[in-house]
């Protein structure tokens, strides 16, 4: 595996390989690389002659500056696993490589799908960060599959609608959540949690099991499947942010649990905010 770190040395990487046929998949990361990602490298690999991992901690989606300054980092080890999970180039630009002086264009997806859940708690801006920096990567690297994590479902639809809007032409693949024996779901924040936060994080998986318990006991009220996954952080001492039943295409809040539903929570655990989400299925446990 190589390490790249301008746009002029990554297309000089694919060109060859392009020009024989060969096809390209992008695995988009900020770094600090967990066995999700992974699972995602190791999906591209399955499905492309190439895959491309990018580490960049985009600053523009960040809301919280002391949230971005304590974002783990550690290039060497990323690139040992990258290496180990199949990626053929590592894709590391510095931030003026990505947004050299002078860069003022914003590529936004409006409405509710960056306006509810993580938009309306992190703002926005949080989601044109992500929509600008998944823009730019893509017309960097042109890969033909671009994956990402469902464990970021909000950012994965707006992936998808901006994919669609803009008539990108690479195909955008969302992999499922990967989680720790106990439940928590993988997040390179986690390495953040005092060992008694880590504890208390299981809240949030334990509201989206006790969603799936209630909807099994054949509850489908929205508002008492809600109610039992906040009862179930009580005990970790752990309130949600938010925790919202939404339809799963358009993030519109439902009254009932009808259909395939998407159950989102995130929850400040001491000082680190986490998100996890599940899809309720009445005809079935998901
Ligand atoms: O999910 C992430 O790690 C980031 O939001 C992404 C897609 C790499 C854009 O910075």
């Amino acid at each position: 595996m190589r390490t790249v770190r301008t746009v002029a040395e990554l297309r000089a990487a694919l060109a060859e390989p392009r020009r024989n046929g060969r096809t390209v998949a992008l695995v988009p990361t900020m770094g600090y690389l967990h066995d999700g990602h992974l699972s995602l490298i190791e999906a591209a690999r399955k499905q492309a002659d190439l895959v491309v991992v990018s580490l960049f901690v985009n600053p523009t989606q960040f809301n919280d500056a002391a949230d971005l300054d304590a974002y783990p980092r550690d290039e060497l080890r990323d690139a040992g696993l990258a290496q180990d999970a199949g990626a053929d180039l590592l894709f590391a630009p510095s931030l003026q490589e990505v947004y050299p002086p002078g860069f003022t264009t914003q590529v936004r997806v409006d409405g509710p799908l960056t306006d509810t859940l993580e938009g309306a708690h992190r703002g926005a801006d949080h989601f044109h960060g992500v929509t600008t920096v998944v823009t730019k990567l893509l017309n960097m690297v042109g890969p033909d599959l671009a994956l990402f994590g469902q464990k970021d479902a909000q950012q994965a639809l707006v992936i998808r609608r901006l994919a669609a809007d803009l008539d990108l032409p690479t195909r955008v693949e969302v992999a499922p959540t990967v989680r720790e024996p106990d439940g928590l779901a993988l997040s390179s924040r986690n390495v953040r949690l005092a060992a008694e936060d880590r504890e208390r994080a299981l809240a949030l998986s334990s509201a989206l099991r006790a969603a799936q318990d209630a909807l099994a006991a054949g509850t489908r009220d929205a508002a008492t499947i809600t109610l039992a996954a906040r009862a179930a952080m009580t005990p970790f001492d752990v309130e949600p942010e938010y925790l919202a039943l939404v339809d799963p295409e358009d993030l519109r809040p439902v009254g009932s649990v009808d259909q395939e539903t998407l159950l989102a929570v995130a929850a400040h655990v001491g000082p680190v905010r986490l998100i996890d989400n599940t899809i309720l299925n009445p005809n079935g446990r998901h």
